[in-house]
């Protein structure tokens, strides 16, 4: 079956972007000039997907306003003739049908997926957290979308290898191999000290789910961090149901910390040719200036 259907959790305080995120959603700080969530809407959209549902709490209303049209803005670009910036802006206006369910109480990731229960119906969907920008010509979702296809419609988490001493940072993933790039999970656990970590392969957010996860997310206890986990869900599944991890090919950036977003900002700056020259020359500058050498 098809996967149409995307929830995007962005419910999160966003306390590490700090003062911004007092008066701003997290997922609206831009890379640039591009807000960090556009980032993963358009991995999704390149993937397929026709409908994001962002499961939100208050002062997230920028998110939803950003994906929807904005006539007036559209007027004045027009009256003014910047055609090319219409064009962005009408473009963004239409990328993909949003809709938005709340989360109430910041429960977790387990309970923030089952707050969008009665969106998805009876069909597979994929998640998509937003601490995480993957970039890849062939999107990180899609790839998780294709081997669930190959699989009959399986579950599918998107992993990475990590160091580790960053286990806990993370869900990370068991299993047997079946080749270099697929395991067969036997178990998950949601942010293991290093010492009790079974591998180094962390999910940064990206999973492809059927319904059935919404049975167990309904009964699971509270996990780590006394929160209801999709990890302790997904370990439940695969202990009845065939599960893959899949290691994705793409270059990630953890852009839910501060180092991770600077990282990114730099890595997008040099990529760009309209900004790499004047970030080369005021680099060089800085360097000198605070007696840095390389
Ligand atoms: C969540 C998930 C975790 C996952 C991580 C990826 O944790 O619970 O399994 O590895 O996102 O960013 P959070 O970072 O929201 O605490």
């Amino acid at each position: 079956m098809r996967i149409r259907k995307a929830i995007i959790p962005i419910a999160g305080k966003g306390t590490r972007f700090l003062p911004a995120t007092k008066e701003i959603a997290k997922e609206i700080i831009p890379i640039i000039n591009v807000p960090m969530i556009h980032y993963i809407v358009q991995e999704a959209c390149e993937a397929g997907i026709e409908q994001v549902i962002f499961v939100t709490a208050s002062g997230k209303f920028s998110v939803e306003d950003y994906f929807d049209r904005n006539q007036e803005l559209e007027a004045f670009l027009e009256r003014n003739n910047k055609i090319k910036e219409l064009d962005l802006i009408r473009q963004i206006g239409s990328m993909v049908d949003v809709t938005s369910v709340r989360q109430k109480e910041q429960l977790g990731l387990g309970h923030a997926v089952l707050c969008a229960k009665s969106m998805i119906g009876d069909e597979p969907f994929a998640v998509l957290l937003g601490d995480d920008i993957v970039i890849n010509h062939n999107p990180a979702i899609k790839q998780l979308m294709d081997l669930s296809l190959k699989h009959d419609g399986s579950t599918v988490i998107g992993v990475m290898e990590i160091p580790r001493e960053q286990t806990n940072k993370y869900g990370i993933v068991k299993g047997e191999v079946i080749d270099e790039k697929t395991l067969r999970m036997t178990g998950m656990v949601e942010k293991p000290r290093p010492e009790d970590a079974p591998t180094n392969l962390a999910t940064p957010g990206r999973y492809i789910l059927t319904p059935e996860i919404f049975e167990i997310l309904e009964k699971i206890p509270r996990g780590a961090g006394n929160e209801y986990q999709l990890t302790d869900a997904i370990n439940v599944l695969c202990q009845k149901k065939n599960v893959y991890a899949y290691k994705f090919e793409g270059e990630r950036f953890d852009t839910g910390s501060i180092p991770g977003y600077l990282d990114a900002t730099i890595d997008f700056a040099l990529k760009d040719p309209a900004t790499r020259d004047t970030f080369v020359a005021s680099l060089k500058y800085r360097l000198t200036k605070y007696g840095i050498t390389l």
